[in-house]
């Protein structure tokens, strides 16, 4: 199993992301392995309907895919974290050439992948430590002639803006090259509550995984944020189609970055992700703009989550 591994970035996103106004900072640094494990935990919560909503359409729908998809696929994943979805997406098709698991966090990322590979001792497997957002190729132990599958499931596509994901979607259309597919799930567009409290649990799981931005930093950039006078706020922004996850200052405060100062006052916001969300015909239309063509969608009964498989147009 060869693994390709670049650096990160995390120093120079957190001071921009600090000092630029309203504060930013892009969510893929939320996922340190810390930050890998508390997004596994949200997902066995019961606010939190898309991963076991999203399960099920996989589990439901497995050979429907894998007769769409044809044998000998070299199936490449985006954000591919713990690979649950992957194993149910792997045993339904028929015999897979090659499994490429893209991710940032890169511990997480090795372990699944080699726990992968011992269940498919005859598939090559080559996880890439990267960011799906980066022009991005197929390592050379994915080549082969079985049709390119990429797989993007958890509505991580929902984390983009919508002119990043079209952008994105763009680069897989290039990707999976031409008789390649994408299977990609998608979050619906729903009552705001629900929303609202699938992203601010009872328990406060999903609040320590937003403050793990602040922890990382004190463990990685020494800095010293005092992460509980940072409260977590969730809701939904219904011009823009999104759920906002802001972390607010609680109290008025300095804190101390890189060996940077930053000032804090009561009220004062950091934006640290948004999760948009989309109704079927919303999402087909970027999928179009994507350079892809809907081919199937599957829903669940109570219409919570959607997978699309999307054709290279
Ligand atoms: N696919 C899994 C995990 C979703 S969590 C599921 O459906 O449950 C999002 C995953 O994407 C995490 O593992 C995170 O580390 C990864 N990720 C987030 N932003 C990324 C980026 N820009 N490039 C690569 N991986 C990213
Ligand atoms: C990974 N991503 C799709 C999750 C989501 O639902 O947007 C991340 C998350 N953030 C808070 N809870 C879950």
């Amino acid at each position: 199993m060869r693994t390709i591994m670049p650096t990160d970035g995390f120093r120079e996103s957190m001071l921009a992301g600090l000092t630029r106004r309203p504060r930013a900072v892009p969510c893929k640094y939320l996922y340190d392995a810390e930050g890998s494990a508390l997004f596994e935990r949200i997902t066995e919560l019961e606010e939190y309907y898309p991963t076991r909503t999203e399960i099920g359409l996989l589990t439901d729908q497995g050979g429907e895919i894998a007769q769409v998809v044809g044998a000998g696929a070299r199936v490449v994943e985006f954000g591919a974290g713990s690979m649950r979805k992957t194993r149910l997406l792997l045993a339904a098709l028929e015999a897979p050439a090659a499994y490429v698991p893209i991710d940032v966090a890169r511990e997480p990322l090795l372990l699944a992948a080699r726990r992968i590979a011992q269940v498919h001792p005859a598939m090559a497997v080559a996880p890439m430590v990267a960011d799906f957002n980066h022009p991005l190729v197929l390592p050379p132990d994915a080549d082969g002639d079985g049709p390119v599958l990429g797989f993007f499931p958890g509505s991580t596509i929902g984390n983009m803006m919508p002119g990043d994901a079209r952008d994105f979607l763009r680069r897989v259309a290039k990707l999976v090259g031409p008789g390649g597919r994408l299977l990609v799930g998608v979050d619906l567009t729903k009552d705001p509550h629900v929303l609202e409290t699938a992203y601010d649990d009872s328990q406060g799981v999903t609040t320590a995984f937003i403050r793990n931005l602040l922890a990382r930093a004190n463990r990685e950039l020494e800095a010293d944020f005092d992460i509980r006078a940072f409260d977590h706020r969730a809701w939904w922004n219904a011009r823009e189609g999104r759920v906002e996850i802001h972390l607010v200052a609680s109290r008025r405060q300095a804190v101390s970055v890189a060996g940077r100062l930053f000032a804090f006052r009561r009220g004062d916001t950091l934006h640290v992700e948004d999760c948009y969300k989309y109704t079927v015909e919303q999402f087909r239309w970027l999928a179009r703009l994507g350079g892809f063509v809907p081919e199937h969608v599957w829903i669940d009964s109570a219409q919570l989550f959607s997978l699309h498989m999307l054709r290279r147009g």
